[in-house]
């Protein structure tokens, strides 16, 4: 699985997602370290706080089916309609990510023909972990 393979799918998992008050669509795809792929998109509710983010959907998928060894996410986003920008994945999300994944697990933020490359402890720093309880 190439990272442009993994862009493409978090495009696909995109036009699933259920944004009916934001209209902001993001699709997410997380490789597996045993090659396997698990997708995600945002999932929006009427109460707003129970929204769920396209890339924690693809993270308690794949833990809910016993992976807990991630290599690589990818995520697509932006407004409904629009051509879209990169989209970092948000503080929780972060979190979650640190949760299952070291430092050097790589995040993919891809826009229309491009991409770029992060690890985890590039866009959280300092993190807070197991480690420090
Ligand atoms: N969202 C994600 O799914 N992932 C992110 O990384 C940023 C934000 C969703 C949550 C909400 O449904 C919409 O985008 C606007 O915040």
């Amino acid at each position: 699985m190439t990272d442009r393979e993994l862009m493409e799918l978090a495009q696909s998992a995109r036009g699933y997602s259920y944004s009916p008050y934001s209209h902001f669509r993001v699709g997410a795809a997380l490789l597996t370290k045993s090659g396997k792929v698990y997708t995600g998109c945002n999932i929006e509710n009427a109460g707003y706080s129970p929204t769920n983010c396209a890339e924690r959907t693809a993270i308690f998928k794949a833990v809910s089916e016993g992976e807990r060894d991630f290599e690589t996410i990818a995520i697509v986003g932006g407004r409904e309609g629009e051509t879209n920008d990169f989209t970092a994945p948000c503080g929780v999300c972060r979190q979650v990510i640190a949760e299952f994944c070291g430092g050097d697990f790589k995040i993919l933020l891809g826009r229309p023909g491009s991409f770029r490359a992060y690890t985890l402890k590039e866009l959280l720093p300092f993190t807070f972990t197991a480690q420090d309880l």
